[in-house]
């Protein structure tokens, strides 16, 4: 049975987690990067944390002739498709480079595995798809709209995937909507490296922790929740990663053992089903931490909804996978992480 599989993005956030996972579930993987939003210190550190080197290419996914080289030289089972830009602000900036990367090199990859027969993917998708959501917790038949180049981008692929899947019906091809990864490895080695100034709510609590950033500006307090503040399904990066083994052990038991022809477009969320509102995120990061975070409320931020969390049980049903870990387990290793590499994987602290 084969067990190779090539991992685009594997070097970011997410990707270098399920790289771990993805070994210790005993898959064989090449990543695929072109180093864009990361960097080759989290794959020399993913390598020392399995114990082997990764086998890494640096590459970008519109690069037809050379995925084309990397598929002709792996026999692979299938993709994990993580490559992609994720900042929305930039997106707003940059809608072309948005839609070039996001969707363009996701089309180029489709084509490459259709060349080589390789019809097994997983893709990550975003919660982003549901939009302002009509009704909570939100399962994956809801309505799909999105506001920004990000989530449009996001939404173009799975509307991409669904079409490819009419088709030609050898297509298996799973879009794992992930709600709000946060979180890092228990080992402190590896976690979330933003580039610039955080966007998102958990890298910037954690860099205020640590100093870099003075005070934390909490985007609206008077939403209609439990404290006025938004509310949102974070989940702990490492149940994320085994959500990725579980979604590609789930395809290999489908196409091969159950002998089914194919999953075609099967959409699944992964969150925890439980939402969290961004005043109890700060308290129990400072609770686990001993950390005070400075904050102040400011205006809500364009584009937020107040609230947003998912229904899981697709996920449990069908992959038999469901997120374990806690908030406080999730503040702890961001914390251990951001305290151990202040300035992420930059040179200056290796
Ligand atoms: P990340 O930026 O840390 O990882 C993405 C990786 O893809 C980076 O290593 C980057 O260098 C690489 N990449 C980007 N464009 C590429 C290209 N053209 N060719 C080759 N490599 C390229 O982001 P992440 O948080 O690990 O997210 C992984 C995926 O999950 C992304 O597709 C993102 O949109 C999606 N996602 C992320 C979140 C989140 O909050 N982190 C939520 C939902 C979905
Ligand atoms: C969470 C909550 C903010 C920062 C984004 C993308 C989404 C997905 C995940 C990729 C909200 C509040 C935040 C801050 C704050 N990414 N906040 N102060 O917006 O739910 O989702 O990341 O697919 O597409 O939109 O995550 O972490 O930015 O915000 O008060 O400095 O924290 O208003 O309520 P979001 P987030």
């Amino acid at each position: 049975m084969k067990n190779k599989i090539l991992v685009t993005g594997g070097a970011g956030y997410i990707g270098s987690h399920t790289c771990i996972a993805l070994h210790e579930a005993g898959y064989d993987i090449v990543v695929y990067d072109n180093l864009s939003n990361s960097s080759r210190e989290a794959i020399r550190r993913v390598s020392n944390l399995i114990g082997e080197s990764i086998k890494f290419i640096e590459g970008d996914i519109r690069d037809d002739e050379m995925l084309g080289q990397v598929f002709s030289s792996n026999d692979f089972f299938g993709v994990i498709h993580f490559a992609g830009l994720k900042s929305v602000s930039e997106s707003v900036a940059e809608p072309l480079l948005y839609y070039d990367n996001n969707v363009s090199g996701t089309i180029t990859l489709l084509e490459v595995m259709a060349e080589y027969g390789i019809k097994n993917l997983v893709f990550s998708s975003s919660a982003t798809v549901y939009g302002d959501p009509e009704t909570l917790p939100i399962d994956e038949s809801s309505p799909r709209s999105c506001t920004n180049p990000y989530g449009q981008s996001k939404l173009a692929v799975e509307y991409i995937l669904e079409d490819l899947a009419v088709s030609d019906n050898s297509w298996n091809l799973i879009a794992l909507r992930y709600f709000n990864p946060v979180g890092a490895h228990s080992s402190g080695q590896i976690g979330e490296d933003p580039n610039d100034i955080p966007n998102n709510l958990m890298p910037y609590i954690s860099q205020v922790a640590v100093g870099k950033l003075e005070k934390l500006s909490i985007f609206g307090n008077d939403y209609r929740t439990i404290d006025g503040t938004g509310i949102r399904d974070f989940i702990h990066v490492i149940d994320l990663a085994q959500g990725h083994v579980a979604a590609l052990n789930y395809l290999k038991n489908q196409i091969i053992i159950n002998k089914r022809d194919s999953i075609r477009f099967l959409p699944i969320n992964l969150g925890t089903g439980n939402g969290t509102s961004v005043l109890e995120l700060v308290n129990t990061f400072t609770e686990v931490t001993g950390k005070a975070i400075p904050y102040q409320f400011t205006d809500r931020r364009k584009g937020d909804v107040a609230s947003c969390y998912a229904s899981a049980s697709k996920a449990k049903f069908l992959l038999g996978w469901e997120a374990k870990l806690s908030i406080t387990e999730m503040c702890q290793d961001t914390w251990n992480w951001q305290s151990n590499n202040p300035n992420g994987y930059s040179v200056k602290d290796i």
